[in-house]
């Protein structure tokens, strides 16, 4: 057995489920424990699990037939330790995090999840002091410092199935079929499907689009004997005008908080603010020590035991937010009187109304996260969890494994955390679809 300075780690796996992850959860345990003797556990349901005390021991019985699975054998849930709902109440949950983790003598927390893992992690190691590593899993492809993240490639796969499956149709009726591919912030599932099946018109939430400028690209493909077209459209793509409307409605949103933020600091004086801290200082004590005596290992039994979360720091929801109230916006400007209606149908709707071309929508949805990781998936899952598990026993601690130029490299948190690998407007492949005749829209 070789030498490790980890002698223990949990593994979770957090955010949305992604396919890769069990084959990631197997290398990791069959190295560490059989290269390095480490014992390893397995967190259920992400932090959640880790709040709750929902801790198992991995073996090679239990990562057996694991690596064409699908999903994750841990079981996922998006809940963040400093801001958890507890019996109806987002409460702070750190504290209970942290004392399970030592209770079970945990050198490192290995965290298999996106962007917002990341962060999450990271957050439990500055705040508290304990040592992470997370693995960029996520569909989307915007991990930032790692060249693709696992779980990406198999999404594609699918995406491009579908789009390849919706051309045989769309020919035959003469139709437009707008297919809706995952990716709020991010365009790569969009782009990289997109190119590889084919569709006439990419739209990503990096460029924004003109309605118009497409219908124009739709009809003169049309006069040019093409009665079919395929628009593959990322979930948060935008038109240019909900984009400026957005970026207005978070320019006045961030000038009222900072206003907010200006006259409440006028207004107390740093007398009251010291005097405040005390109180807070006393209140936090005294959570502790009620803490000390809870028992944790009953789910939902938070509610008044930990800190109330103050934090709204999910810029995704303020977006999303603020997506539905433009889009309302756009559809009255319109004179429709739409509440909710899917991007995706939308479009297709607007589109039909501008060319006069039957339309149709297809949703790919959750489909995309689903089954069996691609070959390509399962490689990367397994170099990804192999190279961790030797990070591990070498103590490297609160990195990243990152793929890049391909081999697995350890990226300091502190470099990817609250940073978001978008499509950049002037990437190779956009400049490639475009010179095969794709509709960017913008
Ligand atoms: O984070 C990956 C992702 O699949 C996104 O592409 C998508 O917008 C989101 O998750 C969907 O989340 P949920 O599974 O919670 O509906």
């Amino acid at each position: 057995m070789k030498s490790s300075k980890t002698r223990c780690l949990g593994i979770l796996t957090a955010g949305g489920d992604s396919p890769g992850l069990n084959a990631v959860v197997r290398a990791i345990t069959k190295v560490a424990m059989g290269e390095f003797g480490m014992r390893v556990l397995g967190i259920q349901d992400g932090f959640r699990g880790l709040v709750e005390n929902r801790i198992l021991t991995l073996d090679d019985a239990t990562v057996s037939g694991v690596l064409t699975r699908g999903g994750t054998i841990l079981g996922t849930s998006r809940d963040k330790p400093h801001s958890m709902p507890m019996g109806g109440r987002l409460m702070d949950m750190t504290d209970a995090a942290v004392e399970n983790a030592q209770k079970h003598q945990m050198d490192c927390l290995v965290c298999l999840g996106g962007g917002g893992t990341a962060k999450n992690a990271f957050r439990l190691a500055q705040r508290r002091g304990i040592n992470v590593m997370t693995l960029p899993k996520t569909i989307d492809n915007d991990v930032f410092g790692t060249d693709v993240s696992f779980g990406f490639d198999t999404a594609v796969s699918i995406a491009t199935e579908a789009i390849d499956r919706l051309h045989t149709t769309a020919t035959s009726h003469h139709r437009l079929i707008v297919c809706e591919v995952m990716g709020h912030r991010a365009g790569w599932l969009a782009l990289h499907a997109g190119i590889a099946g084919g569709a006439d018109v990419i739209l990503l939430p990096e460029l924004p689009y003109d309605l118009e400028k497409i219908a124009e690209f739709l009809l003169e493909r049309r006069r040019h004997g093409k009665r079919f077209s395929i628009i593959a459209v990322a979930e948060g793509a935008l038109s240019r005008r909900e984009a400026d409307a957005l970026a207005a409605a978070k320019a006045a949103k961030d000038k009222e908080t900072k206003e907010t933020k200006e006259t409440k600091e006028t207004k107390e004086t740093k007398e009251t603010k010291e005097t405040k801290e005390k109180d807070k200082d006393k209140d936090r004590e005294k959570d502790k020590d009620r803490r000390k005596t809870r028992d944790l290992d009953r789910p939902d039994k938070g509610e008044g035991l930990g800190e109330l979360s103050t934090e709204a720091d999910d810029v995704d929801a303020f977006r999303a937010d603020l997506t539905l109230n433009v889009s309302r916006l756009h559809d009255e400007t319109m004179a429709y009187h739409v509440v909710q209606e899917p991007m995706a149908s939308r479009l297709a709707r607007h589109l039909q109304a501008l060319t006069g071309v039957e339309a149709r929508v297809t949703s790919l949805g959750h489909v995309q996260r689903g089954g069996v990781p691609t070959a390509f998936d399962r490689t990367l899952s397994t170099m990804m969890g192999a190279r961790a598990a030797e990070l591990l026993a070498e103590g490297q601690y609160n990195v990243m494994v990152a793929y890049r130029n391909g081999v697995c490299v350890p990226v300091p948190l502190a470099e990817v955390v609250g940073r978001k690998k978008l499509v950049p407007a002037d990437h190779h492949l956009i400049h490639c679809a475009r010179q095969v005749g794709t509709c960017f829209g913008d």
